[in-house]
């Protein structure tokens, strides 16, 4: 079965790849050759996830996903959550989100914080929404060179290591992005 993921990003569409049942055909946005951006105007997670999937589903007519995520913050009322990758502005640079975010926590003793993805799903014109988080704390400072975003500044709980201080495969163990992806694999196998 025909199955589109609204994504450019080739390291989504293997990691769910691995985890699909083998009669699903997967395909990515740069497969189909999807170059118009679409505006992520949403005020939430899953607003965005829905804009998306409702986008991509209403050109191509298959069963389709889309997937947002974010980081929130409980000392900053769950920011930078939906605007996580521009929090430092449009430029999206990570480096820039980091500085900002350590900046506001500056004193601040509570660094609770998780990481959320939620994934909307078209599934024969049904819409469905699968939500994994994983919950951890902000560090005092960056540390580790792998993973992307925020990882070097995520502590996932019951860890010792940053994000970016794990191997991918560990942190596709436990990330908010594998634990909403296990989900929606789930549902494709029931
Ligand atoms: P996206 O929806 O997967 O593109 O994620 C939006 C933004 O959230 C990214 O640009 C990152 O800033 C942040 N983010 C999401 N997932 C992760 C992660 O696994 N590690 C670090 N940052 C992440």
């Amino acid at each position: 079965m025909e199955l589109i993921f609204g994504t450019h990003n080739q390291n989504k569409v293997e990691e769910i790849n691995t985890l699909l049942p083998d009669h699903y055909r997967l395909w990515s946005l740069t497969e189909l050759g999807h170059e118009t951006e679409i505006e992520e105007t949403g005020s939430s997670l899953e607003e965005n996830a829905l804009i998306k999937v409702r986008a991509i589903h209403n050109i191509y007519g298959k069963n389709t996903f889309a997937d947002d995520s974010g980081l929130e913050v409980s000392a900053l009322k769950g920011a930078p959550g939906v605007y996580s990758a521009r929090y430092a502005g449009i430029q999206k640079n990570a480096q820039h989100n980091m500085d900002k975010l350590l900046n506001e926590l500056k004193g601040i003793k509570n660094r609770q914080a998780q990481f959320r993805t939620v994934i909307a799903l078209i599934f024969n014109k049904q819409e469905y929404l699968f939500e994994g988080i994983v919950k951890g704390n902000i560090s005092i400072m960056a540390e580790g060179q792998n993973g992307f975003g925020y990882d070097p500044i995520f502590i996932p709980e019951n860890q010792l290591l940053s994000f970016a201080q794990m191997s991918l495969s560990e942190k596709n163990k436990i990330s908010h992005r594998s634990r909403a992806f296990e989900k929606l694999v789930e549902f494709l196998k029931s």
